[in-house]
């Protein structure tokens, strides 16, 4: 277990690693995301979690950027290390894979998303 000192950092990076993102590359991802922070010297101020279930299940490989709250889907290791390039690098979206953006409304799934809707969980409540 590593307790790191995790003042100065600016992003978080959570990475699924629930069996559905497993499945379709959720190590390698990992490890594609890790190998480009410490390329591009940002281990310092980028800081990663393998986390499991997110419950986005059917966009895997899922992986959420924080403090903008911006949630990807269908990740490889190429776009993981382009996440690191151009998100975090450059404050630039990766528009086209994103599942949910953070508003002040809450987690809002861009117009053009072609991901499914999922279940609601009010309507889940009520079965
Ligand atoms: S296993 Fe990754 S979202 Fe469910």
């Amino acid at each position: 277990m590593t307790t790191w000192n995790l003042q100065g950092t600016k992003q978080h990076i959570l990475i699924c690693n629930g069996s559905s993102c497993m499945r379709k590359g959720g190590e390698e991802v990992t490890q594609a995301i890790r190998d480009e922070i410490t390329q591009l010297g940002l281990d310092d101020v980028v800081h990663t979690t393998r986390t499991r279930c997110n419950g986005r299940c059917k966009d895997a490989c899922v992986t959420i950027v924080y403090p903008e709250g911006t949630w990807y889907k269908a990740l490889t290791e190429e776009m993981g290390r382009e996440i690191v390039r151009s998100h975090i690098g450059q404050g630039n979206i990766l528009e086209d894979s994103v599942i949910y953006t953070y508003e002040q409304e809450g987690f809002v799934a861009p117009e053009t998303s072609d991901s499914i809707e999922g279940i609601s969980k009010k309507v889940k409540e009520e079965v």
